[in-house]
């Protein structure tokens, strides 16, 4: 039997809640396909930091680094100052393990839960390729007569010519294996960040090793634009780290809100992590009225990338037809309980068990 390790940090906030969810949904998932799923917890997050000022110890990176993937839950806590565990945990996780692609579909399983009038699920299916490692976000800033008048604070947006080149073939290769649109849409900013000429240079490049694959431009604040009135015009999207973290928070409300989206940090070939776009949400933690969807959606994503595609897509096919059907009836907090809707999940799975 097929068996993987998974290093689980569950997280803060709502996180251990939709984790806790999500690995009993694993855990049918692997009982029905046949493979073995073993996991190591890990502690870190907002709590354990305060109680022991870890954050995330190399010991235990280098141990989570052998695994086949790690799950995160959701990190963050106000008590905290601002991007110290996010960066602790994410950002070390993207940039020691080179995470260089974060893949988002943006998938609509009913109309209902759809806050554009008149788009159906055929209108709102893609998914965004944001590149991972660099732009806005390697950390590289500073600050000058801090706290005076006169302060002065940079950050320094960063692409290479690799880091680029890499994620955009990574999204030509997704369009031609998706066979659906077979388009790529470009989203940057280049006509105001003009580092990015980069971008529209090595994106015609690759292009044309795609013949088969159609081109696509939008600017950011006209992608967001049209992400709203045509989400139907995109196929994948491409798109440097920081347009691509705004516009997933987007695309995650066009499908129906941060309960449903979910995402893979990845690094091809290698161990890869898998998370919900949405945060920690402390007001909610602790309640039972978090949704799980995401989490679970995360946890498909997982198994899709690890090799049990099948499983990833009973996952996928229970959720959508407990929406479609009406079960669960919609993706916001405390519209269900985090474990009814776990339970629904597991449910449907081992009746697809029993009728085997
Ligand atoms: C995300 C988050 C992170 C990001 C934060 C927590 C640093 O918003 O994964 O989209 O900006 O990448
Ligand atoms: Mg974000």
């Amino acid at each position: 039997m097929a068996n993987y390790d998974i290093s689980v940090i569950a997280g803060d906030g709502i996180g251990p809640e939709v984790t806790r969810e999500a690995m009993r949904v694993l855990d049918i998932a692997a009982s029905v396909h046949g493979f073995e799923l073993r996991r190591n917890e890990l502690p870190y997050g907002s709590e354990h930091y305060i109680k022991t000022e870890e954050i995330f110890p190399d010991a235990a990176f280098s141990e989570a680094k052998q695994t086949d993937a790690i799950y995160l839950g959701a990190i963050g806590d106000p008590r905290l100052p601002v991007g110290l565990i996010e960066y602790g945990i994410i950002a070390k996780c993207r940039f020691e393990l080179d995470l260089y692609v974060n893949k988002r579909p943006i998938k609509l399983y009913d109309e209902r839960l759809c806050p554009l009038k008149g788009k159906t699920p055929e209108d709102v299916d893609m998914v965004i390729i944001r590149e991972n490692t660099e732009d806005a976000y390697t950390g590289m800033h500073g600050f000058a007569h801090k706290g005076q008048p006169l302060e002065v604070a940079t950050q320094t947006m960063v692409y290479t010519r690799e880091g680029t080149e890499r994620v955009i073939r990574y999204a030509f290769e997704l369009a031609r294996e998706r066979n659906k649109k077979k388009q790529v849409t470009l989203i940057d900013k280049a006509n105001a960040i003009r580092a990015q000429d980069l971008w529209t240079r090595v994106f015609a490049e690759v292009a044309t090793e795609y013949p088969d694959i159609k081109t696509d431009h939008a600017y950011i604040d006209a992608a967001c634009m049209w992400m709203v009135k045509n989400p139907e015009w995109f196929d994948v999207a491409v798109t440097p780290n920081l347009c691509g973290d705004i516009i997933t928070d987007l695309g995650a409300m066009v499908q129906g809100g941060m309960g449903v989206a979910a995402s893979g940090n990845i690094n091809p070939g290698h161990t890869s992590l898998f998370e919900p776009i949405h945060g920690s949400a402390p007001k909610h933690a602790g309640k039972n009225v978090a949704c799980p969807v995401a989490a679970i959606m995360a946890g498909a994503m997982m198994l899709d990338y690890i090799g049990e595609k099948e499983a990833a897509v009973s996952i996928e096919g229970a959720i959508e037809g407990l929406i479609q059907s009406g079960e669960i009836k919609g993706l916001g907090t405390g519209v269900h309980g985090t474990d009814e809707v776990g339970d629904m999940v597991v449910n449907r799975l081992s009746a697809a068990e029993a009728s085997l």
